[in-house]
Parts: structure tokens; sequence; C-alpha cells
């Protein structure tokens, strides 16, 4: 059994989808929640959703984004349940154009909510959480977006990339004091994803009580928002504290590990190459087998 009683949480944008689900899950553990969203009414709403259940949840509403927010999630952790040990950094937003429409507000929005969002909220989490000692849980949320580019998301998947970078950077930084950092890649209906053609039907069917199908929960790994959320209770476990550093992917039936960027392939030139020897060897050598870009396109089965 994991029992998280005792330990106190910060979940950002969690009045709805992924991030309410990732709060539910925490308290229905024994945790103690800050819901965060910017919408103060869903923020309300998730605070009676999950103390009507029997949990323990107060509502913040602020947009992340700044260091004077960050600083209040954290200090009312602190004032309501007397520490911080769990936090999430879920909130986002979405702005997709292609490069050449994206507006620097377009740009600006994205980068602001989830990578300075992340930044601000981790730095103030983990000042505290140093302070307090006893280590921590510091769970980030990337994409697969992040992971692999993704046509139209210029500022969703620089924002993403950034955040699986400081997930490894962090999980190094905070060793010492026993605080773990991952990055989590969920995926699951919500409002951010019901909107994809592929998915849209099934959705909308789930919705109208219908199961989702095998080749969506095993195959794509798409599912509900609760079947991601099993993922964070276990990271704030003591089952997890040797888990850090760690990209990993959630949705539906499938749990998985990203690989982290590496050099796959090497050729050599005694003395350095020149830029004619390497129009040379490119093809042959290491460009023969280049690397893909994009996330696959789902593999619906003929109906
Ligand atoms: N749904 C997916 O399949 C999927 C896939 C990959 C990554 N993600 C990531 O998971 C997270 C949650 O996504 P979701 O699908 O639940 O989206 P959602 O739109 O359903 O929920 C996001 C929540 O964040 C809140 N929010 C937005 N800006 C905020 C801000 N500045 N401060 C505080 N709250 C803010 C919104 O009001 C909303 O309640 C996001 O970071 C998203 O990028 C989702």
């Amino acid at each position: 059994m994991i029992d998280l009683s005792g330990k106190a949480a910060v979940v950002t944008g969690s009045g709805r989808g992924l991030g309410l689900a990732y709060a539910r899950a925490l308290a229905a553990h024994g945790a103690s929640v800050v819901v965060n969203d910017i919408d103060a009414g869903v923020a309300g709403e998730a605070v009676e959703s999950i103390t009507g259940a029997g949990g323990t949840a107060v509502a913040e509403a602020v947009a992340v984004g700044t260091a004077e927010a960050a600083d209040r999630l954290v200090n009312r952790a602190v004032a309501e349940f007397g520490r911080l040990d769990i936090l999430v950094t879920n909130a986002g937003i979405l702005r997709d154009k292609v490069l050449w429409k994206m507006t620097d507000d377009d740009f600006d929005a994205v980068l602001t909510t989830h990578l300075k969002g992340t930044f601000t909220c981790a730095r103030a989490a983990a000042v505290r959480m140093r302070e307090q000692g006893g280590g921590g849980t510091l769970i980030l949320v990337g994409s697969p977006a992040g992971q692999r580019g993704n046509f139209g998301q210029t500022n969703y998947a620089a924002a993403k990339a950034g955040i699986a970078a400081m997930a490894r950077t962090w999980s190094m930084e905070l060793a010492r004091a026993g605080i773990t950092v991952n990055a989590i890649v969920p995926v699951a209906a919500t409002a951010m994803t019901e909107t994809i053609p592929a998915f849209a039907p099934y959705i909308e069917a789930m919705r109208n009580g219908a199961p989702l199908p095998g080749f969506l929960r095993k195959g794509e790994g798409f599912g509900t928002p609760e079947d991601c959320a099993v993922l964070v209770p276990f990271l704030a476990s003591e089952a997890a504290r040797d888990v850090t550093g760690q990209c990993i992917g959630i949705g539906g039936d499938r749990v998985t590990l990203w690989s982290h960027p590496r050099e796959v392939r090497a050729a050599y030139a005694d003395g350095g190459w020149r830029p004619e020897t390497l129009a040379e060897a490119w093809h042959t050598s290491v460009g023969a087998e280049p690397e893909t870009v994009g996330i696959p396109a789902p593999r619906v089965p003929e109906a």
C-alpha cells in the first residue's frame, strides 16, 4: 500500500484534466493537496470533490509563470499543512501555429506557463524542501511533442523539451538533498486532446460510457487522466526514492521509459573534418540512417 499521509503536495493547473486526476490520486493516498488553477471556479470545484471523497485540499487560484505565484503556492502549503513534500508542475496551455504564423505573444504565453512556470515553482519548492530536510518529490510534466517535435507546436515542443532537460539537470543538483526529479510524459483524453481527429470519435464514445478500444489503450498508450495519475503517488512514495532523472511515459494500459538524447553513430577523420570530406562521407556514415521526427500518426484499425 502506498501511504502518503502526513505529506503535503502542490499540483499546478489541477482544476481540471490531468492535474485534477493527479490531485485526486495524491489525496486518495493520504497527501494534503494545494489545488492550483488560473480558473478559481474549477479549483474550488476540485477541492470540493476531493474533500467530498474524504481527502484534504485547499484552493490557491493564481497564474503560474512568475516567482510571486510560485511563492504563493509554496507558502500556502506551508501555512495550511506545515510543509511541502511533493510538487507537480502540470499547468499548461496550447497556442498552436506553424512557425511562420506564430506571434511573439503565442511563443511567450506558452513558454511562460510551461517552462517558466515549471522553473519558478520548482525553484521555490527546492528552497523549501532543502530547508525542511528529509527529501522530496518534483514531478515535471513533459509531452511527446517535446521528446520528438510536433508540427505546429514550436512553442510547446520547445517548452516541453526544456522541461525534460531541466528534470535531468535538477535530478543531479538535488540528489544530495534526497529530492527526486522526473518528467512524466502523459497521454490522455482531456480538453487538450479531444480535438485530435483520429481520437475524437473514441473520446466521445468513452464519455457516453463505452470503453476505449485496445488499439488505443495499449497500442497508442491513450486512455483517461486517471490512467496517467497512478504514476504520481508512485513517484511520491518510498518505493520510488531511487527513481530520478527519468522521462516516464504513461497512458491507457502502457507505461514506458523514454530514452535520453545520446549520440547514436560516430565517424572519425584524422586531424578533423572539412566540409568537403563531410559531404563525401555523410550519406554512407553517420547520416546513413537519419533519426525520425514527429509523433507517429495513430494506427487506427480499418473498420
Ligand atoms: N492531455 C494530454 O494527452 C497531454 C499530453 C502531453 C502533455 N500534457 C500536459 O499535461 C498538462 C495538463 O494537460 P491537460 O490535458 O490536463 O490540459 P487541460 O487544458 O485539460 O488542463 C490544464 C489546466 O491548467 C490550467 N492552467 C492554464 N494556465 C495556467 C496557469 N498559468 N496557471 C495555473 N493554471 C493554469 C487550466 O485552467 C486547466 O485547468 C499540460 O502541461 C499538458 O501540456 C497533456
